[in-house]
């Protein structure tokens, strides 16, 4: 038939170098687990070898780990507590001696506690600000260090744009974050984008249901929750975005506004 295209012309063959992120290394902190899960078997699945950090969660880390090695890439398992100070240093020297260098570093460990202004104790403020945002400068120290061109990724929150009361430390390290992104987009630029997503109501927070995420419905525009495959379309949005630096992309069903 005159004008039909050949049926070869519609098939297309995927390999290994079509997938946007083949053979970049991607070190994802908190991946054992929830989204971090989810952000390293999304990163696998478009091409990527895998750091892969976990603490507590080292079944799961296993487990994880072979999902990715089962897709056909690499995976190098790191445990690491970051409320340890020389976390960030032990962590890229293991990425070091496996793969001489790391080209995405993506942000995902974090703790999420309950805590007003009466209620925060000293040692959740130290416990919260270690992990949430003394770790997250140091491993960009250090990955900003070794590495001559790449990306860093930080999760940040939706609710920083409307802060809540009752989680005060969380809420303080996710807006201090917001300003690492910018700050650090103009200081590693041109070498290193920075972008972060602030992702809104994805996953109930360890020790809640389904009905955590119900009850937040009303005040989303979209009507709905999000998925883990939201995030991971964001972040790999931004990894694919060259001319993208310092940007937040809220990833709530536009509950922020
Ligand atoms: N879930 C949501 O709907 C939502 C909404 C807004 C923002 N976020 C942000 O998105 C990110 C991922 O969310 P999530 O719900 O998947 O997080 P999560 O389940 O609360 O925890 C993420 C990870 O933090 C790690 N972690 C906790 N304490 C640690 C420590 N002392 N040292 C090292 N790692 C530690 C845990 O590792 P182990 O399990 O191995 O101990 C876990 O894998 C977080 O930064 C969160 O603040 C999530």
């Amino acid at each position: 038939m005159p004008g039909r295209i050949p049926r070869t012309h519609l098939i297309y063959n995927f390999s290994m170098t079509d997938l946007p992120l083949a053979g970049r290394i991607a070190l994802v902190t908190g991946g054992a687990v929830r989204l971090g899960r989810a952000l390293a078997l999304g990163l696998a699945a478009r091409g990527a070898n895998l750091a892969l950090h976990y603490n507590s969660s080292e079944t799961a880390a296993e487990r994880t780990s072979e999902e990715i090695r089962a897709l056909g890439r690499k995976c190098l398992l790191i445990g690491a507590d970051l409320r340890q100070a020389d976390s960030p240093g032990k962590i890229f020297a293991a990425v070091a001696a496996y793969y001489g260098r790391a080209d995405i570093l993506i942000h995902s460990a974090a703790v999420f506690e309950r805590g007003t202004l009466e209620k925060t104790s000293p040692e959740l403020w130290e416990k919260t600000l270690a992990i949430n945002l003394r770790a997250p400068f140091f491993l960009s120290q250090a990955f900003a260090s070794q590495t001559e061109k790449g990306d860093i990724l930080f999760l940040a929150d939706s609710r920083v744009r409307q802060p809540a009361t009752e989680f005060l430390a969380y809420t303080l390290t996710k807006s201090a974050l917001v300003t690492l992104t910018r700050s650090l987009a103009k200081s590693l630029a041109p070498r290193i984008r920075v972008n972060a997503v602030a992702p809104g109501a994805i996953l109930p927070p360890p020790g809640e249901d389904e009905a955590y995420l119900q009850r937040l419905i009303p005040r989303i525009p979209l009507g709905r929750p999000g998925s883990p495959d939201d995030i991971v379309r964001g972040v790999v949005y931004l990894l694919e975005a060259p001319f993208v630096t310092g940007e937040v992309l809220h990833i709530d069903g536009g509950e922020y506004l």
